[in-house]
């Protein structure tokens, strides 16, 4: 199948399935559940379900779309929390940012009260979906996950670490940490849910697990890159935040020229984690997609 074919179609299937999972759109209104449906259907690329379903397909072998129902309640859950993180990350008090993805915060549209609220109605109703997954121990074992990947030692530490960081002359290692963390942390729970669902052997979740990682982590330094050089197109709102929030970046630390290598040594690395795997074009993918992103 051709690889583009194959993204629209498991990206048809993520958003008929959020939809499924958000309040119906009522005429004329202005309530949370309006905010949340503007949140999730403002234009995500969806990546971390994408990378989920992708990694259960490559697992089995097999790419059937008609087999992936069990999948939707992980991939629901993976996409209202990095949603969440979203809207809570624009806040004025985080990164004062009025635009997402093209259009204005969920903050600026329907004021800050509302948009805390959104955020914390889909980080809940994401850990409500994963309750729906057939198997009990799968579904215990997928709770455990994310919770792990979002609390203060995941994405939520890696935020918490990022504010205090601001306005400081910290060491690359500490920064390397907030972006494992702040972004990492939900690229490898979406691995260790599809291992999870597959019942996957040991050794192949760790390896998953160190791929998405690195994936993660060249993924921000790249979106900490495309902010220094002003490249609206792929960010979707102003560019210079970082430097405006006197937020630590790579460009900021290291310089431009090493921030991009350090980019593409680590998708050289998460390459060398999966090109031995059978099935794996669409993991290949992902990283040529990552790569494409830098100027
Ligand atoms: C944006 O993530 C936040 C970062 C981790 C840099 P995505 O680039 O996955 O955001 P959307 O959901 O596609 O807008
Ligand atoms: C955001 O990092 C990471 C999370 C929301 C967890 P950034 O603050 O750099 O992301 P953008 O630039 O707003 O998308
Ligand atoms: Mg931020
Ligand atoms: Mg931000
Ligand atoms: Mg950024």
């Amino acid at each position: 199948m051709l690889v583009q074919r194959y993204f629209d179609s498991r990206q048809k299937l993520v958003e008929e399935a959020l939809d499924s999972y958000l309040v119906p759109p009522a005429e004329g209104t202005s309530s949370i559940h309006d905010a949340m449906r503007y949140a999730v259907f403002s234009g995500g690329k969806r990546l971390r379900p994408i990378l989920l379903i992708s990694t259960y397909e490559m697992l089995r072998n097999r790419k059937n779309i008609g087999t992936l129902k069990s999948l939707l309640p992980s991939a629901v859950a993976l996409e209202f929390i990095h949603t969440a993180s979203l809207i809570h990350d624009d806040l004025p008090s985080i990164d004062d940012s009025n635009e997402r993805r093209g259009k204005p915060s969920v903050h600026k549209k329907f004021g800050e009260a509302t948009a805390i609220l959104a955020g914390d109605a889909l980080l809940t109703k994401g850990f409500e979906a994963l309750t729906d997954i057939k198997e009990k121990k799968k579904a215990l074992t997928s709770i455990n996950i994310l919770a792990r990947a979002v609390n203060t030692r995941g994405m939520i530490g890696g935020q918490a670490v990022d504010i205090l960081a601001a306005r400081k002359r910290i060491r690359i290692n500490v920064l390397r940490f907030i972006h494992l963390k702040k972004t990492g942390a939900l690229l490898q729970a979406s691995m260790d849910m599809a291992c999870a669902m597959y019942n996957a052997e040991e050794n192949t979740a760790i390896t998953l697990g160190n791929y998405a990682l690195n994936l993660g982590l060249a993924y921000q330094i790249i979106d900490d890159i495309l902010d220094e050089v002003g490249a609206f197109e792929f960010l979707g709102k102003e560019p210079y935040e970082d430097s405006r929030n006197r937020r630590s970046t790579y460009p900021s630390l290291i310089g431009l020229e090493k921030s991009k290598k350090t980019a593409e040594k680590l998708l050289d690395d998460s390459y060398k984690l999966i090109k031995s795997m059978p099935n794996n074009d669409i993991l290949v993918e992902f990283i040529n997609m990552i790569k494409e992103r830098l100027p």
